[in-house]
């Protein structure tokens, strides 16, 4: 509807193009809003206060131009001018049912797809010398439910997992590995069953012994050599690596595979080529003995030119290095129109300077968009990040496993009777529903406070409430025998169904902003509308008891409409639903 409403508005500004009362180079992003109180219509439009200074007449004044050469829609049962020169919409109530109706039969729920694009999506990436951590938790899930958005609306994805899997803390753990299997044979694998253990002895042993660490650097430069023997130990360690953190996502239900891995590895044989593709261009300075790039535009708080380090003094690359070869890849190879970075915002200047230097040095293709989408911190109750009692990093399985605990408490405190199979299966759900809901409910680039207490809370917007929500509107269906509702029409004759109605037909506009704006929070707040639209519906509109058989049909396709919404909009959250909990 919104959109509908925009593209009539596109129209007018090109009329006006036409007819001289705007400069016909004029660019302008319309914008249409929903309007917070009903008596205000349904949408509104600033475009007449934007058109002002251009066209130099009164806002009010334009205004009534726009609604004059507004073309008519069956969808706009009225336009009104209000305070300073707004436009207020109000929908046909009709012409919305007609729309909801469409929806009914509509597997993608009457949404109107975009035209398909390639999206690379760089997310979870976590280092593999370590455990995944809570720091990984944010990156993984907001990554994975913007990528089930966009592929609900029909672009192709391409997930990359660029894990950090190379680099001088490698030749520390091969070492150690090394060792463990001089001393225990095979048994040295036990140990890295935990990841974080293994590389606090690793590092102790290479901070103790000098004869170690030698044997350290010595183990990374045949690595980087393509040694033999090396590279099989590093594969071994990465695979066992890699299987950790797959069974967090197949824990969290996150959607990548080991085929999505392509991490900084992947680009070492194209490191060299990068460097060489600077200097050819002159983009390389000496400093210090490293290569480096100068960008104007980067500079620290004493004006003195920022850096991007491409090569050290000691020959070996860096970080930003295998960024630009991996963005030269997702250009040329994977040819993605968009490619989106689920990192740390304190990552931010690192992927400023690497963007702008790829499009300096011509990596990748001008048209192709670059964007850092990244988050804040998850704090502990205290406020400070996330940590043990003990100070330590909280490893993201002990997470998972606690929340699974206390919604095992909270789901049998509400069902007494419940056998403990099926207290299980809802426990695990809710449990790690409420991590994620939780992080993906919060705008992402603000720091937030994780809280058991308040993600597994049934008030507010949380995962039980929502669950809880979806059960009651499924169950309504599983009180009616013999259902059939191919011949029955949604009609909006209530207020309560109006509301319920126009929120339904939100669902399309909301997941343009989710994958525009990588915004899954905006998903969660509709959700929680909608939720809260449909029980005041259920409140003041009876449905198994309605007046007559065309209201109840309609009333149960609305209902319908409402518990597919409501899953489809949780499952591209990554969230499960539950029959009854
Ligand atoms: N491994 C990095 C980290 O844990 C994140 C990588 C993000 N992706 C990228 N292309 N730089 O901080």
């Amino acid at each position: 509807m919104k959109s509908h409403i925009q593209s009539l508005l596109e129209q007018t500004l090109e009329s006006f193009k036409q007819q001289g009362i705007v400069p016909a180079d004029f660019e302008a992003r319309i914008q249409v809003d929903r309007t917070k109180d009903k008596s205000h219509g349904d949408l509104a439009t600033n475009l007449a206060m934007m058109l002002t200074k251009v066209a130099g007449k009164n806002p009010r004044e334009l205004a009534q131009l726009i609604i004059d050469t507004l073309p008519t829609s069956a969808y706009v049962a009225k336009v009104e001018i209000a305070g300073p020169g707004f436009i207020n919409f109000f929908i046909n109530d009709s012409a919305l049912a007609d729309q909801l109706q469409n929806a009914v039969n509509d597997e993608h729920l009457g949404i109107k797809l975009p035209t398909p694009q390639t999206v690379v999506v760089d997310y979870s990436s976590p280092n593999l010398a370590k455990e995944m951590h809570v720091g990984h938790l944010r990156s993984t899930i907001i990554g994975d439910s913007v990528v089930r958005a966009l592929e609900f609306l029909g672009h192709k994805v391409i997930r990359q997992n660029h894990v950090g899997d190379w680099g001088t803390q490698f030749g520390m753990l091969l070492a150690y590995m090394e060792e463990l299997r001089a001393k225990n044979g095979e048994e040295a694998q036990l140990e890295l069953s935990d990841l974080e253990n293994f590389y606090r002895a690793a590092k102790l042993r290479f901070d103790e012994s000098a004869e170690f660490a030698t044997r350290a650097r010595q183990l990374v430069v045949e690595l980087q050599s393509g040694d033999e023997y090396c590279n099989k130990l590093w594969r071994e360690f990465n695979d066992i690596s890699l299987s950790h953190c797959h069974e967090v996502y197949a824990r969290l239900g996150v959607s990548l595979t080991r085929a999505d891995v392509h991490g900084e590895s992947a680009y070492n044989a194209d490191l060299e080529q990068v460097v060489k593709d600077l200097d050819a261009q002159g983009l390389l300075t000496e400093s210090n003995g490293a290569k480096v790039v100068f960008q104007e535009a980067f500079r620290n708080k004493e004006g003195e030119p920022l850096p991007v380090i491409i090569q050290k003094a000691d020959g070996g690359y860096l970080y930003a290095t295998s960024d630009l070869a991996a963005m030269r890849y997702r250009s040329n190879v994977l040819k993605a129109d968009r490619v989106l970075y689920f990192v740390d915002l304190r990552q931010a200047l690192h992927f400023q300077q690497v963007f702008s230097l790829a499009k300096l040095a011509k990596f990748v293709r001008e048209d192709m968009s670059l964007e850092h989408l990244g988050f804040g911190t998850m704090n502990g109750e205290d406020g400070r990040p996330f940590k043990t009692r003990s100070g330590g990093v909280v490893k993201l399985v002990d997470l998972l496993e606690e929340a699974n605990v206390r919604a095992l408490e909270l789901v049998r405190s509400k069902n007494p009777d419940m056998d403990e199979n099926t207290l299980a299966e809802i426990a695990r759900v809710v449990g790690i529903s409420a991590v994620k809901y939780a992080d993906l409910s919060k705008n992402r680039t603000s720091d937030y406070i994780f809280s058991f207490e308040q993600m597994l809370s049934f008030e507010g917007n949380t995962a039980p409430y929502l669950l809880y929500a979806y059960t009651r509107v499924a169950g309504i269906f599983k009180r009616v025998t013999d259902l059939d509702l191919s011949q029955a029409r949604i009609v909006l004759e209530h207020e309560k169904e109006k509301d319920l109605g126009n929120k339904l037909a939100q669902f399309g506009e909301i997941l343009s902003r989710v994958v525009d704006k990588g915004q899954p929070h905006v998903l969660c707040a509709y959700l929680y509308e909608l939720a809260g639209a449909f029980s005041s519906f259920y409140e003041a509109c009876p449905v198994l008891a309605a007046d007559n058989d065309a209201q109840k049909n309609s009333r149960l396709l609305l209902a319908q409409l409402t518990a597919r919404t409501l899953q489809k909009g949780l499952n591209l959250l990554g969230i499960e639903t539950l029959e009854r909990m």
